[in-house]
């Protein structure tokens, strides 16, 4: 990563330290979290001065759609919090909203919910101020309101741990990317199908040739099979390096897309590297909502060897953040534990 360049930045980064620190609970980390935020938004709104403010701060925890730490901390602030007096504004320290953005409850924030609740994810994005504002947020642990789990959004995390529910999950709609050549099966969600088309043609416009999609969505049952045809040709094992397992394959989310070059031909994947379309894709995919999601060096948290032409698409707002942040993992990206190995 790029050394953090500005206050905001720098809380950031610690941020990102304290979400994805290894030797400690994740449960106990965002309850941590949770008492500092409310903290700190107590101050903030007794610096203003209103006991609404006060209130609103302690409750907004309670718009987050199921209970647990969140609601649990609220209610104990809430009984243990006496009615507070003034204060001369004066005498507080300058809430560092600007350097912590963390703090901002995105799940509080109505235009974000509505957005959420909508499934409009650029616009939850812009209400939470931007992408990074919303990755530090998820990945600080308090934007409990954030489903990465949940593939009909753009920031959904699979991996290892993390399979699908239901676990034969199907996206729609699904559309070809136009233009394209579809080598083993091109169909994506129609938002990264029409952003994979305007990739595409971006590089053959720029001279760097032809760039095909080998395989888009995947099924729960296309992914046994693809699977079952690495294990039985490299054993267990190797093939868990390179194939994801049926239900844990982001393919089956319709946001992954296996791209080759071609001429008159087509390469094969493990051709694609050191081909101009590969180095066009690892330094411009960003612009179209794209990232390259195995890289070299992130095996440990992938759990998977580099893939240099599976590209994961997770919106342009995201993609942005992603590539200026100079992320290697997604896992990373949103603070979420490495996802070496199954659990089973
Ligand atoms: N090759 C990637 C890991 C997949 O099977 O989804
Ligand atoms: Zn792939």
């Amino acid at each position: 990563m790029s050394p953090p360049v500005t206050r905001r930045d720098a809380r950031a980064a610690h941020l990102l330290t304290a979400a994805t620190a290894p030797v400690r609970h994740g449960r106990a980390r965002r309850a941590e979290w949770l008492g500092v935020s409310f903290a700190a938004l107590a101050i903030s709104a007794l610096a203003i001065g209103g006991a609404a403010a006060v209130t609103a701060a302690l409750v907004a925890p309670a718009l987050a759609p199921s209970r647990g730490l969140a609601a649990e901390a609220a209610e104990s602030a809430e009984a243990e919090t006496p009615v507070p007096l003034p204060q001369p504004v004066e005498a507080l320290p300058a809430p560092a909203i600007d350097a912590a953005p963390a703090l901002v409850d995105v799940c509080a924030n109505p235009a974000f919910v509505a957005a959420l609740q909508a499934g409009d994810d650029a616009g939850a994005i812009a209400a939470a101020g931007g992408a990074e504002s919303f990755r530090v947020a998820v990945a600080s642990g308090t934007a409990t309101c954030v489903p990465l789990d949940d593939p009909a959004h753009v920031w959904v995390v699979v991996n290892k741990t993390r399979p699908y529910d239901p676990v034969d999950y199907r996206p729609s709609p699904l559309a070809a990317p136009a233009g394209l050549r579809d080598i083993a099966g091109g169909d994506l969600r129609a938002d990264a199908s029409s952003s994979l088309a305007e990739m595409t043609a971006a590089a053959a416009a720029a001279g760097v040739g032809e760039i095909a999609l080998d395989s888009g969505f995947r099924s729960y049952g296309t992914q046994r099979s693809t699977y079952g045809k690495q294990v039985s040709a490299h054993g267990r094992a190797a093939a868990d390096m390179v194939s994801a397992r049926p239900g844990y394959s982001e393919h089956q989310s319709g946001l992954a897309a296996d791209v080759t070059a071609c001429s008159s031909g087509c390469v094969g994947l493990e051709s694609f590297a050191g081909t101009p379309q590969q180095a066009w894709v690892a330094d411009h995919s960003w612009e179209y909502g794209w990232i390259v999601r195995y890289v070299d060096g992130k095996t440990p948290v992938t759990g998977y060897s580099p893939e240099p032409w599976h590209l994961r698409y997770i919106g342009r707002e995201l993609a942005a953040a992603y590539h200026s942040g100079g992320w290697g993992s997604l896992e990373e990206f949103l603070g979420l534990p490495a996802a070496p190995d199954y659990v089973d």
